[in-house]
């Protein structure tokens, strides 16, 4: 298993990005319950022949769809080692808190927090933001707001971020009982950064309806495009209204690792709480987010819960409180922190800073490349690793999509879509620290040849109307 996989990575470029499950071998996965005990090896061959050659394709270097990180050996390793220790991060005294205590150490001291923060490994980001909005809330309401409910409280809570902050913002909302609503969305500028003249007139005009402005989140990264909002000037109005300063630094948080974007993260030392991903530019193995409180009291009381099957001791293997369970809603939890562990110290973090500053130049090659043809057109700035572009020709909503399909069906590439002003766009994520300039070139000849061919044959194809390129 360990040749096979280690194989799979070194000729990863081998195969194909990405291949659709034949129906055939889906339909393998609509089976009986195993009552029976199966050979290890048999299952392995089912693995080998069933599941690999129809995975996601992250560990390819063609893929830049969403925001994949590629993962990395040393850190699968180190997932193999992690499954035999079999340990339960919830908490008690061993070993592995240790790691994910060293973690947290070093994340404090990445991001200029006081040895107060706390931090966990949760799945990702979405989970680290959920986190935040709630430890936030209960600090606005009062901690007793955990027994008797937000709806006992006569206070309505207000927050803020931009239009281009990820979903998982408003989901965090909806499940803290605040209400998708409360969070309302700030406008971007042309760079897709939060507008904070007008943050300040919707935190007025809340205040003045009676509502209670607590919290304001800002990207390091947004999902489209990458833009970093001013976050020295977010907290900033943090500090002048009162607010909880989150930032959402899914992927673009550890940008910090590489010093040519750093200073564009000025600022986030200053946040209340910062959520990240190991497990995207981290290239950690799915899945490693985490969450970093600057009141690591704040953050112990929004989950800790007493029970007797939790008694903590001073010696003995209930001892090491305050215990992971007290920060978040898991009680069991598996040891991420030690394919973390493995992955920064066997790389290091100046490789790993080199690797995200990779991707960015590639995402600059890309752009050059759609810049320099005119049969491309790029729908937005590129700020990080994120380049939207599209083939130029009439019904380019429609036709763009069929080349991502297309691409993504051909093996060759993988990219996303997203929408830019309402325009659909062809968007490469560059994440992976494989992909090179080679993969990008395959990217932009193929999505050039998809474009040629599809608006050449459009006139015979009844399916589409009228489709000629400009
Ligand atoms: C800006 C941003 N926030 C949050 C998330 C959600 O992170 P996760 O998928 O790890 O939950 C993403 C994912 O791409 C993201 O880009």
């Amino acid at each position: 298993m360990l040749d096979d996989m280690l194989d799979y990575l070194e000729h990863i470029r081998d195969r194909p990005v990405w291949q659709p499950m034949p129906g055939e071998v889906r339909a393998k996965f609509r089976g009986e319950l195993p009552v029976a005990p199966s050979e290890l090896s048999a299952v392995h061959a089912e693995f080998m022949r069933d599941i690999l050659p129809y995975s996601i394709g992250n560990t390819h270097p063609g893929f830049m769809g969403w925001v994949h990180g590629g993962g990395n050996a040393a850190g699968m390793l180190a997932e193999m080692l992690a499954a035999g220790l079999n340990a339960n991060l919830g908490g008690r005294d061993h070993s592995a808190l240790e790691v994910e205590r060293q973690i947290v150490q070093w994340m404090r001291e990445l991001f200029g927090f006081p040895e107060t923060a706390s931090g966990l490994f949760v799945t990702g980001t979405s989970m680290a933001n959920l986190i935040a909005v709630l430890v936030a809330r209960d600090a606005a309401l009062g901690f007793d707001v955990r027994r008797a409910g937000v709806g006992a409280s006569k206070k309505r809570l207000t927050a803020y971020t931009s239009i281009m902050a990820h979903g998982s913002l408003r989901k965090a909302f909806d499940c803290s009982g605040l209400g998708g609503d409360a969070l309302r969305l700030v406008p971007v500028d042309h760079r897709h950064q939060m507008n904070l003249a007008a943050l300040k007139r919707m935190i007025e005009s809340d205040r003045r309806g009676g509502e209670t402005p607590f919290l304001v989140a800002g990207t390091a990264g947004t999902v489209d495009i990458g833009a970093i909002d001013d976050l020295d000037g977010l907290a900033a109005v943090a500090q002048e209204e009162r607010l909880w300063m989150h930032v959402d630094g899914a992927y673009g948080a550890l940008g910090i690792l590489a010093p040519e974007i750093a200073p564009r993260l000025a600022g986030i030392q200053a946040a209340d709480s910062l959520a990240f991903d190991f497990h995207k530019w981290g290239q950690v193995p799915y899945d490693a987010g985490f969450v970093l409180v600057r009141d690591g009291d704040l953050h112990r009381k929004a989950f800790t819960a007493p029970a007797a099957y939790l008694e903590r001791e001073t010696r003995g293997l209930a001892g090491g409180s305050a215990w992971p369970c007290d920060f978040g809603p898991d009680q069991s939890r598996g040891f991420r922190a030690l394919k973390t562990w493995f992955t920064l110290k066997v790389h290091g973090l100046h490789a790993l800073g080199e690797s995200i500053a990779r991707t960015c130049e590639l995402a600059r090659h890309l752009e050059q490349r759609v810049t320099d043809s005119a049969e491309l057109e790029l729908l937005a700035p590129v700020q990080l690793n994120i380049v939207c572009f599209r083939y130029r020709c009439a019904d380019a909503d429609r036709i763009n999509a069929r080349i991502v399909a297309d691409l993504q069906e051909s093996g060759v590439a993988a990219p996303s879509t997203t929408r830019i002003n309402g325009d659909l766009a062809i968007r490469a994520a560059i994440t992976n620290h494989r992909t090179n300039f080679s993969d990008i070139d395959a990217l932009v000849d193929a999505t050039l040849q998809l474009g040629r061919a599809m608006t050449q044959v459009a006139v015979e194809d009844p399916d589409l109307e009228v489709v000629q390129r400009d």
